[in-house]
């Protein structure tokens, strides 16, 4: 039976470390609010205006090629998840393969727009793409810049403190090994709350969305005939620009997404809980973490969190964290690797891997 094995593994985060402390010098909070609630201690920033998510994106594959034992050309699909692309288009997966220097393979290029869980949605999608012999080398990325699109007044406190630049890449290839690979992924999602945690703007919706008309805001800002700009003074205004979350909201659902779809994919492959050997779930928040680790009855080091160094990544969160926890051997040969996510749109999944 062919299945996909995880082949070769890296990630990329900037050296520009932020501290807690480091962000009170511009809104109000304190390193004790943002560790008590987040367990974060620090993050990394890209460097302005010379690295984006494509570099850091090109940076954490190249160590995945590598690891894998292949030269860049080899690769014959490129998948990238990000919430904080260069550009509004064209995606990151073609800036990243120019960025690699393979644009003349013409490789094929798709890019995940799923926040959270997008890499855990790009995972599977590969795997697809290699189970059924599509493709020999898929190449995914998860990479996020998020420091270059964050409200850092007191107004976007709630959001800005969790989140950090980096990124992690895999690649994917065959293997008929048998028990190895990917066993199974489970993927989610419920639109419902869409905009309990979005970045609605610039968007198509030039200015207008759906909580506002919940909260019946008064719309005749513009005289425009037809259309709006996708940026807009109403957005600016409004604060519009920036990521927005109903915290609470948000962290009610992941405690109860989390383990559901973990237990989903634990009985689809006829595995236990306690069979796991290390869960890497999305750096969502410490306390969530923590949260799912109890009630999936799970030990510490069963568990690999590193949202206190790194903050919230979104993509790149499962594979930094997978690819360290791999660095530093807590997971080895013949492990069984769970990861899960779940966030904004809401979407969630998670994914069982044989190492
Ligand atoms: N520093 C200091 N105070 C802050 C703050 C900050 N960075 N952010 C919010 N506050 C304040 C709020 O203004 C509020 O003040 P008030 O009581 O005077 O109105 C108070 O802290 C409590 O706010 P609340 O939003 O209820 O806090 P919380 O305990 O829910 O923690 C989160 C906020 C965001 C940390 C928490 O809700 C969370 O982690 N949610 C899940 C988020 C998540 O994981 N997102 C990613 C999904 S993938």
């Amino acid at each position: 039976m062919l299945r996909s094995k995880v082949a070769g593994i890296g990630y990329y985060v900037p050296e520009q470390v932020v501290t807690n402390n480091d962000l009170t010098e511009f809104m109000d909070t304190s390193d004790e609010w943002i560790q008590e609630r987040t367990g974060i201690k620090e993050r990394r920033y890209g460097k302005k205006f010379e690295e984006t998510t494509t570099t850091m994106g090109a940076r954490a594959a190249e160590k995945a090629i590598a690891d894998a034992g292949i030269n860049k050309e080899d690769i014959d699909f490129i998948i990238f998840a990000t919430l904080s692309p260069d550009y509004y288009f064209p995606g990151c997966g073609v800036l990243v393969q120019r960025e690699l220097g393979i644009t003349g393979k013409e490789a094929g290029a798709l890019d995940i727009r799923n926040q959270c869980s997008g890499f855990v949605y790009g995972l599977s999608v590969a795997d697809q793409f290699v189970k059924s012999g599509m493709y020999k080398n898929v190449l995914v990325i998860g990479a996020e810049m998020h420091s270059m699109g964050l409200d850092y007044s007191t107004r976007g406190r709630n959001v800005t403190v969790i989140f950090g630049d980096g990124a992690g890449a895999v690649v994917l290839q065959p293997t008929e090994e048998e028990n190895k690979g990917i066993l199974t992924t489970k993927l989610h999602s419920d639109g419902t709350y869409a905009e309990k945690l979005a970045f609605i703007s610039p968007g198509a919706h030039g200015g207008y969305h759906q909580r506002d008309a919940e909260e019946k805001i008064d719309y005749a800002f513009s005289d425009a005939k037809y259309g709006e700009m996708f940026v807009n003074e109403h957005m600016l205004e409004n604060g519009l620009l920036f990521p927005d979350m109903e915290g609470q909201f948000v962290f009610k659902l992941a405690v109860q997404k989390f383990p559901e779809v973990i237990r989903e994919a634990l009985e689809e492959a006829g595995l236990k809980p306690g069979d796991i050997d290390m869960l890497v779930p999305h750096q969502a928040n410490l306390r969530i973490s923590k949260f799912v680790q109890k009630r999936m009855g799970l030990s510490d080091d069963q568990v690999w969190n590193n949202i206190q160094k790194f903050g919230n990544t979104t993509a790149a969160s499962i594979p930094i964290a997978l690819a360290e926890a791999v660095e530093k051997g807590a997971v080895k040969e013949g492990d069984l690797v769970c990861l899960a996510a779940f966030g904004s749109g809401f979407t969630w999944g998670s994914a069982l891997i044989r190492w």
